[in-house]
């Protein structure tokens, strides 16, 4: 069994080389310079220990785990133009450096040549692997929608917060461990805890990047600081600050919100810290993890096979980048 730095470094290089060709280089630069930037790899990682989990890695699960990436890649330029983001991975975004034309483009054929990679599977499986792998996709763009629509509402629950990350985010990590584990021969009952590890993994994982979006620092994890408040996102921090602020506070907030004066992330930020953020962020990262590591538990291997996943799990919901 291997680790994730163990992992994302065979990752890395089978990954690390051209995807595109060369011409039009104003089409293909930028999405290599994406590309470049590199990132954590944390979706390929778990199609490749979710595949790891019941049975030697096969070639088939490098082209799939590549797919992925691509897929997440694609997602995140264009995420970034949904959310005017200026930086990434400590650098400019594709449309902040080469326009939101361009950016569009680079995205799109990114994802067709995750179709490519996908396409060279072999497996008696393929079928399968590709249903999962749109039904994910079209969440991913059902949670990206949503996310927008909550900035214009003034209030949001946060049982439809977690629904929208849900499948904005945790759908896409749930089945690249699944799809991992269907090319290693798991069976039903396996892929559904190994699914669900992820489901809620995966909201662990974006409550910890709502998280670092206020209070990371910046150098580490790469983007603009306060880029959500900026844009009116509706997360956690936003609903439980909402709930739990009293008098003054509350009534500030409700104002910074309508007015978007100039010192709107400061302003924000102040009032978050006042009420508790560190101690919510746990509270809701803890509840979503325990209930991941226990479908992890269910999986019917042999205990010492999951310590990978386990690592990453902690990994995940701790990292600062
Ligand atoms: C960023 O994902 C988008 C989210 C779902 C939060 P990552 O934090 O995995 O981004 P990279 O690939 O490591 O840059
Ligand atoms: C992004 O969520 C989810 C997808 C890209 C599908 P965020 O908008 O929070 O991701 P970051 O913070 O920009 O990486
Ligand atoms: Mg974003
Ligand atoms: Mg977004
Ligand atoms: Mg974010």
């Amino acid at each position: 069994m291997q680790t994730f730095e163990q992992l994302s470094s065979q990752f890395s290089s089978f990954f690390n080389q051209a995807h595109f060709p060369a011409q039009p280089d104003t089409l293909y630069r930028p999405a290599e310079y994406f590309l470049s930037l590199g990132g954590k790899r944390v979706r390929p990682v778990c199609c490749l220990m979710g595949n790891e989990l019941f049975d030697e890695i096969l070639p088939d699960t490098w082209q799939v785990a590549t797919a992925i990436e691509l897929f997440h890649n694609f997602t995140l330029i264009h995420d970034d133009i949904m959310d005017k983001a200026p930086l990434r991975r400590g650098m400019e975004t594709v449309h902040t450096k080469y326009g939101e034309p361009t950016a569009l483009l680079a995205g799109d054929v990114m994802l067709v040549v995750a179709y490519d990679y996908l396409n060279k599977v072999k497996s008696p499986h393929f079928h399968r692997l590709v249903s999962l792998f749109n039904t994910t996709a079209k969440e991913v763009c059902e949670g990206q929608q949503l996310d927008m629509d909550f900035e214009k509402q003034e209030t949001v629950s946060l049982n439809a917060y977690l629904h929208m990350i849900e499948l904005k985010t945790s759908v896409l990590l749930a089945a690249s461990l699944k799809l991992g584990a269907i090319l290693g021969g798991a069976g039903e009952g396996n892929l559904h805890h190994i699914y669900e590890f992820g489901k809620n993994l995966g909201i662990a994982f974006q409550v910890q990047d709502d998280y670092l979006d206020c209070f990371g620092d910046p150098a580490k994890f790469g983007k603009q600081p306060g880029g959500d408040i900026r844009s009116n996102k509706k997360t956690f921090l936003l609903i439980r600050a909402l709930e739990t602020a009293v008098g003054a506070d509350r009534e500030k907030l409700l104002h910074l919100l309508a007015a978007n004066p100039a010192d709107k992330v400061e302003k924000v930020l102040a009032i978050y810290q006042k009420a508790g953020v560190d101690q919510w962020a746990m509270e809701l990262k803890n509840q979503f993890l325990e209930k991941a590591l226990q479908h992890l538990e269910d999986i019917a291997v042999l205990s010492k096979r999951k310590q990978p996943l386990r690592q990453l799990a902690d990994f995940l919901v701790q990292r600062d980048y």
